[in-house]
């Protein structure tokens, strides 16, 4: 394949602004709401509150889930409006803003498909898929590689209970999954040079572990197509490049997936991607993060703060090293 290396316009945002101008920008969306501010702003506010409406989704009846007590946090819920509209989904542009290019996606019908070692493959129409499975409420942190962060009140089902539906054979170590490829609604898909479509993968001890969500709604509604409607992944503890969004397709298989940023930038988005403050990537540190919406800095903690839940899934694979944590 070949891959044309990123342009100083396609690095992530952390990198590529001047963070006096980064916070700059992240003060003005988050206060746009509350202070009167220009015709231009004024005008885009209201076009992202129309942007992130989801009342004709047929999963709507699901909504609100009862909250999962487990799962609980030491911070305040980022706000809704600042979530919604501060997002990475490159299949609509590399910017953050692309909440409207997005409502272009499609999102029913939608199936999602159960591939390679499994004891029979099969398709779901997700509206079956999301009917059959336990729903539920979660509140969640979420850490971008790019050191920015949120929490979130995720609905959605373990990923173990799809993987229980899924029946893969021994055999099969590790689960990949995809997102939809469609670049007549997509523009980021019609850039040749990125590996599309989106791919990420998770070890069958990741997937089962009971942390790692697959998640159909946010803030007790179904999921905006912004957010990766209709399904998409949250494992808390790793940087959210691994958090795919608008999920086709699972393939249990022997191999290691080989993964969209993987691909893209191999010394800087490894395949484990936990987060680890003492590891900083090449570019930047990732000992504190920005929480969306507050703009205040907090020190980052291993494994995003969920080392009881999941360390003990890295125990005895010391031979990778610092990567481990890439
Ligand atoms: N999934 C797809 N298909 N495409 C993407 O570009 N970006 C990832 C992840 N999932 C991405 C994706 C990154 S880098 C992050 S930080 C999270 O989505 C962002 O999720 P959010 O936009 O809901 O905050």
């Amino acid at each position: 394949m070949l891959i044309k290396s990123r342009r100083p316009w396609e690095l992530p945002e952390a990198a590529a602004t001047p963070e006096a101008l980064f916070f700059n920008r992240r003060k003005i969306l988050t206060t746009a709401g509350a202070i009167a501010l220009s015709g231009a702003l004024a005008s885009c506010d209201a076009k992202s509150s129309a942007a992130v409406k989801t009342g004709t989704d047929p999963s709507a009846k699901f909504y609100p889930a009862k909250r999962d007590p487990l799962y609980k946090l030491d911070r305040a819920l980022s706000p809704e409006r600042v979530v919604e509209t501060y997002n990475n989904y490159y299949e609509f542009g590399t910017e953050k803003e692309i909440y409207e290019d997005a409502q272009a996606l499609p999102i029913r019908p939608w199936s999602v498909s159960i591939e390679g070692e499994v004891e029979k493959p099969f398709t779901v129409a997700v509206d079956d898929l999301i009917a059959k499975m336990p729903l539920e409420e979660r509140l969640y942190r979420h850490r971008c590689v790019e050191a920015w962060a949120m929490a979130v009140p995720w609905t959605g089902f373990a990923m173990k209970s799809l993987v229980d539906l899924a029946k893969p054979l021994s055999k099969a170590t590790f689960v990949e999954m995809q997102t939809f490829m469609k670049p007549d609604v997509a523009s980021g898909q019609r850039q040749p040079w990125y590996p599309w479509p989106y791919t990420e993968g998770l070890t069958m001890a990741e997937a089962t572990n009971p942390l790692a969500f697959l998640v159909t709604g946010v803030y007790g509604k179904p999921l905006p197509k912004q957010m990766g409607a209709p399904l998409r992944l949250a494992v808390p503890w790793k940087y959210g490049f691994k958090s795919i969004k608008a999920i086709v397709r699972f393939r249990f298989q022997s191999a290691q997936p080989k993964t969209y940023w993987q691909t893209v930038g191999p010394t800087e988005y490894g395949f484990w991607a936990n987060v680890n403050p003492k590891v900083p990537h090449p570019r930047w540190s990732q000992a504190s993060e920005r929480l969306i919406g507050t703009e205040q800095r907090v020190p980052t903690q291993l494994f995003n703060g969920y080392a009881e839940q999941v360390a003990a899934i890295y125990k005895g694979m010391g031979g990778l090293g610092d990567r481990l944590y890439r």
